[in-house]
């Protein structure tokens, strides 16, 4: 959809009048690095070039409206009253989140109609809740003419949304990379400081590909707060033989020698190992040693499955199916899990047989048919006009 068609849409929606804004986040795609955020450790996620379009127009009232071309519906609140979570207000509670949250915070608001329209598949791990999120943040803040927003305090800003609004206790990797992400660029981020580093991302003959299992996540968000839960009490454990400020400055052997609970031990194991995979997927991107990288994806994959147990039949069949591709050197489920999407480093001239054999395993195993795209790294949350 261009710019024009949505405004045009917008017009439609909302009728004729003053000058529309029209802004645009993406969402994100981790490279490697995958829960351990809220353990304090590194993440290497990017923004996609898939996202939403946000176009807003101010109103002279307190009312703020919200629709989108990819859902039924207009939500409307108003926030010279409290605003509180709504189960019935659906997919809108994210960017009211957004609103209830700014308002607490001071910030100064003009009423305004807004039309959403997004290319990223929802529910699907590529963080679409964080980037209605930061999308709204941005938008808000620029038409109540803040002009230099910091993005790193927009990232916290909309985690906390998501933590205190939405109820998910999710980390800070999200909402950093949505705001923060630079066109063909990873970002190497400390989740403890939350100093980073961009990352050059150019695989040469390969390509990033991403693969849609279709498999929405079920019962992600009790099963995401739940493993986070354990995380905590493995450090809790941990903290009476060590001084630790979180889980991924543990090592192995404190890991193997002082965690009994078997569940307890293969968490803190996950968290710990995929750290270091995260330090050293750097080090070979850098140097261009894309075979090391894909071994390390495979490493990553099976630790989730088998240690945090967070992948499923499905992120399971879809990366053996990558894998076992001649052009594929490695392939992980990205995300939080449970289902939704997987990554894999295939060799470009090869995407095509790549795509239909794997989409064709994964059917033939599943019953589901997967999406493929090809999506590079792209800017983080901008206005467009
Ligand atoms: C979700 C969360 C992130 C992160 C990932 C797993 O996407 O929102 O904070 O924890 O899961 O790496």
């Amino acid at each position: 959809m261009t710019t024009e068609e949505l405004v045009a849409s917008f017009k439609n929606l909302y009728g004729d009048g003053d000058e529309i804004k029209v802004y645009f986040s993406p969402g994100r795609v981790n490279l490697i690095g995958e829960h351990i955020d809220y353990n304090g450790g590194f993440v290497f996620p990017g923004a996609l070039t898939l996202g939403i379009f946000g176009a807003t127009r101010k109103r002279k009232d307190n009312k703020i409206r919200f629709s989108s071309l990819n859902h039924p519906g207009t939500y409307e609140i108003d926030f010279s009253r409290a605003i509180e979570f709504e189960k019935s207000r659906s997919w809108a509670n994210y960017p009211s989140g957004v609103i209830s949250l700014l308002k607490k915070e001071g910030y100064s608001l003009s009423g305004a109609d807004v039309l959403f329209s997004g290319n990223l598949p929802d529910g699907a791990g590529l963080s679409s809740s964080a980037a209605i999120e930061v999308l709204t943040g941005f938008m808000f803040l620029k038409e109540s003419n803040q002009n230099e927003i910091d993005k790193v305090w927009l990232a916290r800003f909309t985690q906390n949304v998501e933590n205190q609004f939405i109820g998910v206790n999710c980390g800070i990797m999200d909402q950093f990379s949505v705001s923060l992400g630079k066109k063909n660029n990873a970002i190497f981020l400390n989740c403890q400081t939350l100093e980073y580093i961009y990352a050059p991302f150019d695989l040469g003959e390969y390509s990033l590909v991403i693969l849609n299992t279709n498999k929405r996540r079920e019962l992600a968000e009790s099963k995401y707060n739940e493993r986070r839960g354990q995380c905590e009490e493995a450090l809790e454990i941990l903290r009476k033989h060590y001084e630790l400020s979180d889980l991924c400055s543990a090592t192995l052997e404190m890991v193997e020698n002082h965690l009994s609970d078997p569940i307890l031990k293969a968490r803190a194991r996950h968290v710990v190992s995929e750290n270091l995979r995260v330090v050293k997927a750097m080090e070979v991107l850098k140097i261009g040693d894309l075979v090391q990288f894909g071994q390390l994806l495979k490493a990553s994959h099976q630790s989730l499955r088998d240690d945090y147990e967070v992948t499923g039949k499905e992120l399971d069949t879809i990366t053996r199916s990558a894998n076992e591709h001649y052009s594929c050197l490695g392939s992980r489920m990205t995300g939080a899990g449970f289902g939704g999407c997987a990554i894999a480093v295939v060799k470009t001239a090869d995407i095509e047989d790549f795509i239909n054999k794997t989409g064709a395993d994964y059917f033939s195993k599943c019953g589901l048919r997967a999406d493929f795209y090809i999506s590079g790294l792209g800017e983080g949350v901008h206005q467009v006009s």
